[in-house]
């Protein structure tokens, strides 16, 4: 299933890699949006590109992009992120992916990531496994905090306010922890290279490719609260046995009963 759509999104992905690279690690410019986060002419042009590509391939599907908001109707959605991680990319930092989902009734069906400058794309079909480069992947079977590699997205996100407290104790109990943020942290839990990933606020287009592969690698994506994601809320990835104790952790401050 979704053989035609996995092809259609190898093929965006090669091309969107081709225009970033192309913008990476030069003298790029840097423009603010409305809400201050970066963009650059990679950005734009990569999810220009995409909208156009899906009109002409599946001209019945909508495209939801984190430049240009959502074009069509439907229930097959494109949701793109043409430059996740654009502070890494416009400062020269390998750490930046394309990501590409096809969401049907807003259940995301296909998911992909793919960092050319760290020579890795993730890809998952709901229902038939999760890969890096081709090879299978998987969640690991760290089940104690104590031997944990807990990942983060900046730690600036984390030093202030009520999430402060269970963040710094979780961090104290791990084995290990870093804050290799974007799309790539969850990617390091869906390999097994990292146990948990955490984030304040997510965008649909940042976990809806990501969603699928977590998942169809064995995990467990939620907000900090256990609950689904929803846009704008937080994300909790982890590899699935160390969910409930994380989401322990923060259940107070996530007002959970
Ligand atoms: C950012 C990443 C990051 C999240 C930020 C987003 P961008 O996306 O998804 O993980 O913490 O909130 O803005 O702007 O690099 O696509
Ligand atoms: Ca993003
Ligand atoms: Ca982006």
């Amino acid at each position: 299933v979704f053989e035609q759509e996995l092809a259609f999104a190898n093929e965006l992905v090669e091309r969107a890699a081709a225009i970033a690279l192309s913008y990476f690690q030069t003298e790029l410019e840097v423009q603010r949006k409305d809400d201050l986060t970066p963009v650059t002419e990679a950005d734009l042009r990569i999810e220009a590109m995409i909208r156009e590509a899906v009109a002409e391939r599946f001209p019945g599907d909508a495209v939801l992009g984190e430049e240009g908001g959502l074009g069509g109707t439907g229930e097959r959605v494109w949701v793109v992120d043409p430059i996740d991680g654009t502070k890494n990319f416009a400062d020269g930092i390998q750490i930046w992916a394309s990501l590409i989902a096809l969401t049907v009734d807003g259940r995301p069906m296909l998911g992909m990531a793919n960092a050319p400058a760290l020579g890795e794309r993730y890809d998952a079909v709901r229902g038939s496994g999760a890969r890096l480069n081709g090879r299978p992947i998987r969640v690991s079977d760290v089940a104690d905090l104590s031997d944990a590699m807990v990942v983060s997205s900046g730690l600036k996100h984390w030093c202030d306010g009520p999430r402060r407290e269970p963040f710094r104790e979780l961090v104290r109990a791990a084995r290990r922890a870093r804050a290799f943020g974007d799309f790539w942290g969850h990617m390091l839990v869906a390999r097994g290279a990292a146990e948990a990933m955490l984030e304040p606020t997510l965008r649909v287009w940042d976990y809806a490719a990501v969603q699928v592969i977590v998942e169809e690698a064995g995990g467990r994506m939620t907000g900090l609260d256990g609950g689904p994601l929803r846009d704008g809320g937080s994300a909790l990835t982890t590899n699935g046995l160390l969910h409930e104790e994380i989401v322990r952790r923060f259940r107070e401050v996530e007002g959970v009963a």
